[in-house]
């Protein structure tokens, strides 16, 4: 199973963090986290000889993003739900892991202020001068899915043109 979709309110991801309202955090932890855990209940009896599940998730989880505020402490409820998941699921043999892209231009990211800038700064920044194409995260997500990553579980894999390791 792929999980492949997030929102927050337009608002959210434009002013500052501090402003997030108590509605904004619950709608993005909402529909960005929580349909993670809920659609893996869901799926999980169905998948009788063991699966995999994969949800996207971003660097800003991690580390802070201007702009990306409340989306990036969703993030990080996503990638701990992930690993709470895998501990789950690990006994049907069910793998749970997260794939963090590079930016990539698409009607989500369009929402983010300054996410021109972001690509940019990728391809300053990371050591293949570049953030990542749609056709690598879908091989990743292949690969995830297949029996060569079947000791992969609860990982968060980064697919971002090497931009993780940096320091500065
Ligand atoms: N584009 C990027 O730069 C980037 C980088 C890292 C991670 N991601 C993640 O990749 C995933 C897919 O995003 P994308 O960039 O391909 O954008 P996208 O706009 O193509 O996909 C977002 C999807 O979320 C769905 N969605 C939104 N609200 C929903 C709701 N309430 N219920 C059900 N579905 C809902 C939309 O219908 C859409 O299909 C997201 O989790 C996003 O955070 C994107």
């Amino acid at each position: 199973m792929l999980h492949s979709l997030a929102f927050a309110p337009r608002e959210a991801l434009e002013g500052d963090f501090v402003s997030t309202t108590r509605e904004a955090f619950r709608v993005a932890h909402d529909i960005s986290a929580y349909s993670l855990v809920a659609l893996t209940r869901e799926v999980a009896p169905l998948m009788t000889n063991g699966g995999s599940i994969v949800a996207m998730t971003y660097y800003g989880a991690e580390k802070v993003v201007p702009h990306y505020n409340v989306m990036g402490v969703a993030k990080a409820s996503l990638e701990a739900s992930t690993r709470y998941l895998a501990y789950d699921l690990g006994p049907k043999k069910i793998r749970v892991n997260c794939i963090s892209a590079g930016p990539v231009q698409t009607l989500a990211a369009r929402g983010i202020s300054g996410f021109t800038s972001m690509l940019k700064h990728y391809q300053e920044r990371a050591p293949l001068k570049r953030s990542c194409e749609p056709a690598e995260l879908g091989a990743t997500g292949v690969f995830l899915a297949s029996d060569a990553a079947a000791g992969i579980t609860g990982q968060v894999i980064y697919v971002d043109g090497g931009y993780q390791i940096m320091g500065m």
